[in-house]
């Protein structure tokens, strides 16, 4: 090809490519959909800038290549705005919107105006300045009268306009708009974060070191905020911030109404939210405003109210301003976004590190479109700054994703003599008292050994697939089973085959149960309501209860007692028992935990008693089925009949058995696996193969000095640490006597010493996607019994990957950024065979 011919088909490709992409970027914020991948997004992309480089002459001003970003900020240049960004007043209620209508009315002297209503966009404020069709700057609000010049962040969004075109386009004008984080590309941050630390927990674990990990965007909003300023625009380009606009100013603009403005906008190819109306009068606003409070919800976006402005430019003028907002504008925001409820009680949850969190139990609310009926307090801080009374009035606020949170306390409906909240001093599982770490906020359950949620992770980790692989114990018989205490230790669960009989009928927990600040066990409403009446099936009783979501407790029960009338179910029986359970539940004092009774008084409808003669025993017990144990009184056919149907599933003979087989087939995992099983801090898979290989058995890695240990390549000083704290507690050295004595594996097999092969010898390997010659995690002990280490996550140090079928884009993006070799199945195989 001569020179010339390479050039214009260089030309002529730029076109293609820049059409493409406008095309793929039009689709993705005006259509909300995608046709190709990232990946296939960025090699067009990639295709364009090198092209571009190379013929500089055909490079367009208006090149998506523009918005890649690549400037580094270090301080904002300030500028001032030519004309100053307002703010708007707020209004909350109709009340208000009507004054502010008579306002206008009386400012103008006539009822003939119009308004126009748009959705107030919860985003960051922009300003973006033309001079002759140019994009010269974008500022940020600022204190309204000088802002940051961020341009450079904000060229990154590919639906601004770098240039406009067209006729009559003035020589230089400003527009304004709300530049937003969309709620999906926030989520996919933070998913993004989330895998980042899954990543960081990893390595900490691999490498004994304890790098920080980030932190979670908080709301799409303050994402934004963050964005718009950060210093690499690099990073701003690859994080998809949108823009709506929402006003036109200038001097030589031919429009004299809002609306026009905004059409004129759209023309330039401006991205303006379709949502907006033209009003005729405040009524018409106030259907605005009750088409949008729940269908703003759909929208990509967060908004948080309804914007009115008058239409007309020359009344805007006549009605001016106050010191700091418009006379023709007003902000009407929506009032479901926070909600004022009682706080009926808070309970308490222990987690699997023992740390405790307390969770508001609210009166049921409707916020956002959803009924709120819980919040999390985070810790006893959170408690005191709040100053929270027992049965306060509270306010809860929503943000679209975040779990509701408490605001504030209404002063004004404070019940005289109520006393603030007190902590709770011992752990609501095991009654141990609790702990709070200098400088800590959050209190800790220290009984790491026996505490139930604690004992959990603890068991769930040691029956682990990559630990002792005992698959046929999943969560739910854990937990059943530590909650009534057949296991504590992992010892322990050798020990269940003696005990077949008393594990047949034992109720697995089905998350039907939870408990009261002070200790008493509850029972989910819908087993309650099931165990209590007749001829009302669970699947009905379910159906009910959704149908009746978000009512409060009594007012539920009147419903309950309707529905049994009016569809004829058993209503002579059933109905005295509703009013039976009323009853009780008025003349009880137990907390008020929304979808859930106080045990206690379940028990005394059943029995016909008081609630009071089953308080103690209900009291730090799990389950139903270990309060009956305690129950001294009769129990006639007919009560135990209603007791089993409050209990959750249990162990059947065929569960059990099951269960035992894997705990036997469990003794014949190596050395390694036991090593790993134990949950010795720090300890991951690959130090524990490390030191099974080095030491090994356990006596030798209990004895081994810490020099000793140091001279291995990847033992560093706080494994060290972590390895004498673990044996020099008495408890775990009797653990691993007694697993020992149940036959696991506490020293290397000579098959385990000889290695298959060397060929992998010194290599870090992952392997992604589905492989068709290994089963999941199969390939990790091959790599292993060659020498290799497998490591989990794609990193420069990878020797190489071994790419399976579906192997994912992103991952495999990522391996080709960082230079890693990519190699198939077959090619493995040859290298070990
Ligand atoms: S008009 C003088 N329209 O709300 C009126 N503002 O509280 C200028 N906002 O700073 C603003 N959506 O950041 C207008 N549709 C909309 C809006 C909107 C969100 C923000 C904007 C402004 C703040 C005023």
């Amino acid at each position: 090809m001569s020179q010339m011919d390479k050039k214009s088909a260089a030309k002529a490709r730029i076109a293609t490519l820049t059409e493409q992409i406008n095309y793929h970027n039009h689709l993705y914020y005006q259509e909300d959909r995608t046709e190709i991948t990232d990946f296939e997004f960025d090699q067009l992309l990639e295709e364009l800038i090198a092209l571009e480089t190379e013929y500089s002459e055909f490079l367009n001003e208006d090149s998506p290549s523009q918005r890649v970003g690549g400037t580094i900020t270090k301080d904002f240049q300030t500028v001032e705005h030519r004309y100053r960004m307002l703010s708007l007043g707020n209004t909350y209620s109709e009340e208000e919107l009507k004054s502010f209508d008579e306002r206008v009315a009386k400012g103008l002297g006539h009822r003939d105006y119009t308004y126009f209503c748009e959705l107030k966009f919860d985003g960051v404020a922009i300003s973006l300045v033309y001079d002759n069709g140019k994009l010269a700057k974008a500022v940020t609000r600022g204190d309204g009268y000088k802002g940051d010049n961020v341009t450079e962040n904000i060229k990154t969004i590919r639906n601004i306009p770098l240039t406009v075109k067209g006729e009559n386009i003035p020589e230089s004008f400003e527009v304004r708009g709300e530049i937003f984080l969309p709620r999906k590309e926030f989520d996919r941050l933070n998913e993004e974060i989330e895998e980042r630390n899954k990543e960081i927990r990893i390595e900490n674990e691999k490498h004994n070191r304890n790098r920080n990990e980030l932190t979670p965007l908080a709301n799409p909003r303050n994402a934004a905020s963050g964005t718009v300023k950060m210093q690499d625009s690099s990073i701003v380009a690859k994080r998809r911030l949108n823009c709506y606009f929402y006003q036109l100013l200038g001097e030589e603009l031919q429009v004299t109404e809002h609306d026009e403005a905004i059409h004129l906008l759209e023309k330039w190819g401006f991205n303006v939210s379709p949502t907006y109306q033209k009003c005729k009068d405040v009524n018409e606003v106030f259907r605005y405003i009750e088409l949008w409070r729940e269908k703003r919800f759909e929208l990509p976006l967060e908004t948080d109210g309804v914007v009115i402005k008058v239409n007309s430019y020359d009344q805007r003028e006549e009605l001016g301003f106050t010191a700091k907002i418009p006379r023709w504008a007003i902000a009407y925001k929506y009032q479901a976004e926070s909600a004022e409820t009682e706080l009926l009680s808070i309970t308490y949850q222990v987690g699997r590190t023992g740390a405790i969190t307390p969770v508001a139990q609210l009166k049921p609310v409707s916020l956002a479109g959803t009924t709120v009926k819980r919040a999390s307090l985070h810790n006893a801080n959170e408690i005191l700054r709040l100053d929270l009374h027992e049965g306060d009035f509270v306010f809860v606020e929503k943000g679209g994703e975040i779990i509701p949170k408490i605001t504030g306390v209404s002063l004004e409906r404070r019940r005289p003599n109520t006393n603030p909240i007190s902590y709770i001093t011992e752990c609501p599982e095991c009654g141990t008292e609790l702990i709070r770490n200098e400088g800590e906020a959050k209190h800790y359950c220290p009984n790491v050994q026996t505490c139930p949620p604690q004992a959990l992770g603890r068991i769930e980790h040691f029956t682990h697939k990559r630990a002792m692989d005992i698959d046929t114990m999943g969560t739910e018989r854990i937990r059943a089973l530590i909650e009534q205490h057949f296991i504590v230790s992992p010892a322990d669960i050798y020990e269940l085959p003696d005990k077949r009989e008393q594990l047949l009928g034992l109720e697995v927990n089905n998350e039907q149960y939870t408990k009261s600040s002070e200790g008493y066990l509850f029972v989910s409403l819908k087993k309650a309501l099931y165990a209590l009446t007749k001829s009302i099936s669970l699947l009905q009783m379910d159906q009910f209860l959704a149908e009746h979501e978000g009512l409060e407790q009594t007012e539920l029960l009147e419903k309950f007692e309707s529905y049994v009338r009016k569809n004829k179910k058993n209503i002579a029986y059933n109905v005295p028992v509703i009013w039976r359970l009323k009853d009780s539940l008025q003349n009880s004092s137990f907390d008020h935990i929304e979808d859930f009774l106080p045990v206690p008084v379940v028990l005394a409808v059943i029995f016909k008693k008081s609630p009071e003669d089953f308080r103690s025993i209900c009291r730090k017990e799990n389950t139903v089925h270990d309060i009956m144990l305690k129950y001294e009184g009769e129990i006639e056919p007919a009560h135990l009949d209603q007791i089993n149907r409050i209990k959750g599933n249990t162990f059947q003979e065929g569960v059990v058995s099951n269960m035992f087989k894997g705990i036997e087939e469990s003794k014949k995992q190596p050395f390694e696996k036991v090593l790993f099983a134990l949950g010795i801090r720090n300890i991951g898979e690959n130090t524990a193969q490390l030191l099974a290989r080095n030491f090994k058995n356990i006596e030798n890695l209990k004895s081994a000095s810490a020099e000793e240990l140091l001279e291995i390549n990847g033992v560093g000083e706080t494994l060290v640490t972590s390895l004498q704290a673990y044996f020099n507690d008495e408890e775990n050295n009797r653990t691993i006597e007694r697993l020992r004595a149940h036959g696991l594996q506490f020293e290397i097999q000579d098959k385990e010493q000889k290695l298959e092969s060397r060929s992998l010898e010194g290599m870090k390997i992952l392997a992604s996607g589905k492989l068709n010659h290994f089963k999941r995690d199969e390939i990790i002990d091959v790599v292993q019994s060659h020498g290799g280490t497998y490591v989990k996550s794609v990193s420069k140090s990878l020797d190489f990957i071994i790419e399976g079928e579906d192997m994912g884009p992103s991952k495999k993006e990522k391996a080709e950024k960082l230079g890693v070799k990519l190699i198939s199945e077959e090619e493995f195989l040859q290298m070990i065979s």
